[in-house]
């Protein structure tokens, strides 16, 4: 665990902007988050930004099953890191904006949640932007998106981004303390009118 947090730190003093946290979420936010995969879907699971796997862990543990679980990381560090983890889980090197064309070959164009530890604030508004239309492209009607935040508003506005949204938990027993956010798209959202990323 510790050679976890040494390596986040690492990656994280090389990037801060790009690995957003200095620390993994603890098993209480982990599983705060994976809750909140509804339990009935049986679609496939994507998680945005995997780091050193404590969320995949929450999620497997969550009961959703390993052959329904897509874990997309950017760094090749981290990603390798959770290739040689979770051995059984589809673990692919990729970037959220360009979501749905890097799970393409992988063969996933649908999904029951997108479950996100990616660090969202940091991100240019546009980033932001295609993240979440890439994300709700893939989602079944009703699915949810689900985001933590160490911010105390939604990390994402609803209106520009034509989504509804809660919070939906306050983990107090994480570095620093997190919020975890539940979107839906909503009904009258055009996709293909929404802008495309700068
Ligand atoms: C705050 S860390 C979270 C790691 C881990 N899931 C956790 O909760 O401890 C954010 C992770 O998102 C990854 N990331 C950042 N931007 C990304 C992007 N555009 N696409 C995929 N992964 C990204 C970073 O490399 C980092 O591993």
């Amino acid at each position: 665990m510790r050679s976890q947090s040494n390596l986040l730190f690492k990656l994280w003093l090389k990037d801060p902007l790009k690995i957003g946290a200095i620390t993994p979420s603890s098993r209480q936010l982990a599983e705060a988050m994976a809750r909140l995969v509804p339990p009935e879907a049986t679609g496939p699971v994507v998680e945005l930004g995997g780091g050193t796997g404590v969320v995949t862990r929450a999620l497997l543990g969550a009961g959703v099953s390993a052959d329904r679980l897509i874990v997309v990381e950017r760094d090749p560090t981290l990603h390798g890191l959770l290739r040689d983890r979770y051995s059984d889980v589809t673990v692919v090197l990729g970037d959220a904006a360009t979501l749905v064309e890097t799970l393409r070959p992988h063969g996933i164009d649908r999904a029951s949640a997108v479950v996100s530890s990616l660090p969202i604030l940091s991100m240019r508004k546009s980033v932001r932007r295609a993240i979440v239309e890439q994300s709700f492209a893939l989602l079944e009607p009703e699915a949810p998106f689900i985001q933590f935040t160490y911010g105390l508003f939604s990390p994402l506005s609803r209106r520009e981004l034509g989504l509804t949204g809660q919070v939906k938990g306050r983990v107090l027993n994480n570095l620093p303390p997190a919020s975890v956010w539940l979107y839906h798209r909503h009904g009258t959202f055009d996709m293909a009118s929404a802008g495309h990323p700068a």
